[in-house]
């Protein structure tokens, strides 16, 4: 009888768990966020939809996600290691040289072997500033700027570690044929009155030593796609959140060598130029460009929220 009633109540909790997880995955399925992929489109074409409704539907979105995210998290940890492999089967192209060994670069140090303490990382993220003033001058030779770079592609985080982002450096010569090149497309389309401006600036840029391209390959992602779709929709999202880390990291190691830079965004105008001449793959596309070089000038002038409008902290000791 005791049995009865104990198998009885085992059954029916399996029961209702399975259904509540049956539930929960159709919900999931039919409310999969279509706002994230409109805020892909690199024009920002999610600003087509009006801010509140925007905010309205995350916060409806929000507490979905974190269901979502507590079923699905074993999922993506487990699917790591196959979509790994997946990314070490596909290298393919001929201009991603091999990367060499990382495990004796050291980017954030600038006279010593080894990076001493955080306090190194937290010195050069502080003094990194936008600097426009560049020359030619380098504090490093070419080949510790091309170390850097590659260690960069090495190190950054990737989700499922796809390694999405190519990394294209134009440095002397190869450099200046570039800044040549956005001049040539921009000096048709940019208004008679306003090209003293623009080609101040491009002359700036021109004037420093190089400039890191900075791709995104689609083909890990699409790949992953069909691999795990149930994470289908963040793709897009994460491949331009691991380019960033790669613009955000050779800023900082730069700085930390004792060279100034700048971030622009000379995409989409110039992508088809750029990708014929250096011969890189059409589909590959073109994120942000960090020109760099000698110091020969001060940063602007910057303001800083005070930290308690972007900080928040909870359970500090
Ligand atoms: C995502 C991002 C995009 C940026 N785009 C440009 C750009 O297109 N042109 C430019 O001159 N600076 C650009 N910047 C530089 C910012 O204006 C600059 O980082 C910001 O004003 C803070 O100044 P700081 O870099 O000196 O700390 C960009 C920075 C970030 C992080």
């Amino acid at each position: 009888m005791l049995a009865n009633l104990r198998s009885l109540i085992v059954g029916f909790t399996a029961g209702v768990l399975v259904t509540a997880i049956l539930v929960q995955q159709l919900l999931i399925s039919q409310l999969w966020d279509p706002i994230i992929e409109t805020s892909q489109d690199p024009l920002g074409s999610s600003t087509a939809f009006p801010d509140t409704l925007l905010h309205q539907m995350a916060s409806l979105r929000n507490p979905l996600r974190v269901a979502q995210g507590a079923l699905l998290r074993g999922a993506y940890f487990k699917n790591v290691h196959s979509a790994q492999s997946s990314v070490q089967q596909r290298t393919r192209s001929s201009l991603l040289k091999p990367a060499t060994s990382s495990s004796s670069t050291h980017p954030f140090s600038t006279s010593t072997s080894r990076m001493a303490s955080s306090k190194s990382y937290l010195e050069a993220a502080k003094e990194r500033r936008t600097i426009y003033q560049l020359n030619k001058t380098s504090p490093i030779p070419d080949s510790k700027i091309v170390e850097i770079i590659e260690t960069a592609a090495n190190v950054v985080p990737s989700a499922f570690n796809t390694q999405s982002t190519r990394l294209v450096t134009l440095l002397n010569k190869e450099h200046e044929v570039f800044w040549d090149q956005v001049h040539d497309v921009l000096k048709p389309i940019v208004p008679e009155d306003q090209w003293a401006t623009t080609k101040g600036r491009l002359d700036g840029f021109k004037a420093g030593k190089g400039t890191v391209l900075f791709f995104t390959d689609p083909e890990p992602m699409d790949t992953l796609k069909k691999k795990i779709p149930a994470y289908a929709h963040h793709y897009g999202d994460w491949a331009e959140q691991s380019n960033a880390m790669h613009q955000y990291f050779l800023w900082v190691a730069l700085e930390a060598e004792g060279l100034g830079a700048n971030l622009q965004h000379y995409n989409p105008l110039v992508d088809q130029k750029t990708q014929q001449h250096y011969n890189i793959p059409l589909e590959w596309k073109l994120r942000a460009q960090l020109v760099f070089g000698g110091k020969a000038g001060e940063a602007g002038p910057k303001e800083t929220l005070p930290v308690e409008k972007k900080v928040f902290v909870h359970g500090a000791e």
